[in-house]
């Protein structure tokens, strides 16, 4: 989802998290109308502009928070902690704090935070925009990566078109609470080709 500043982008991902309320229209997951499930019963996975890890725990108590919420097994939860650590790259450091981590590393954190809990949907709202240039280029990749590896259906907020050319499938450009336009992307070893379609999907906040 790309847009600029004020566009509604945040809006409408806490529409989809359930932190705000629907005035009108619906939101489907697969065929099932969600306005009235309340957050917590979404299974959503949400990674956010901060990235809004706890700074008291550590990088394994972070990760293990939300399979802890929903009564994981202490077995189960070592293991999808410890698998997705390694999968972040970020096993070597889940004994530590996040003030003794770095920007990219606190990143990682959330991101592994976000899917440990093998989420319906995982939305993503510019959680790069923190980072230096170069990590972000890095990230980008390592973000499409796990995303491809574990397959679970991801909204993207950014405002870099660059940033979501190399990230997405599809983009859906915002502006003032509408997409006007959503654009499918088909990418080739070589090169990249655009495809401009009118739009399928109207949403208005
Ligand atoms: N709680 C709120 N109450 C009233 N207006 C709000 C609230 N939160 C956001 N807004 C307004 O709604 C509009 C959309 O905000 P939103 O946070 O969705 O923008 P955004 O596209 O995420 O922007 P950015 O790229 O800067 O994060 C803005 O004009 C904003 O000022
Ligand atoms: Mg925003």
């Amino acid at each position: 989802m790309l847009g600029p500043s004020g566009c509604g982008k945040t809006t409408l991902l806490r529409m989809i998290a359930g932190f705000n309320t629907i005035d009108g229209g619906y939101i489907k997951f697969d065929n099932e109308i969600i306005n009235e499930i309340p957050a917590y019963k979404r299974n959503i996975g949400m990674v956010f502009q901060n990235y809004a890890i706890f700074p008291h725990l550590t990088v394994k108590e972070n990760v293990e928070y939300g399979l802890k919420l929903r009564k994981i097994s202490k077995t189960e939860s070592e293991k999808r902690v410890e698998e997705i650590l390694k999968t972040v790259k970020m096993y070597d450091y889940k004994d530590r704090l996040p003030d003794k981590l770095s920007g990219g590393q606190q990143q990682r954190v959330a991101l592994a935070r976000a899917i440990v809990i093998r989420p319906n949907v995982l939305l993503m709202d510019e959680p790069l925009s923190n980072l230096d240039a170069k990590l972000r280029i890095e990230m980008r990749s390592v973000i499409r990566d796990i995303q491809k590896h574990i397959g679970i259906t991801t909204v993207y907020v950014t405002h870099d078109q660059e940033e979501a050319l190399a990230i997405s499938d599809r983009i859906a450009v915002m502006k003032e609470g509408l997409f006007n336009r959503l654009v499918h992307l088909v990418k080739y070893i070589k090169g990249l080709q655009i495809h401009s379609l009118q739009p399928l999907l109207v949403v208005q906040i």
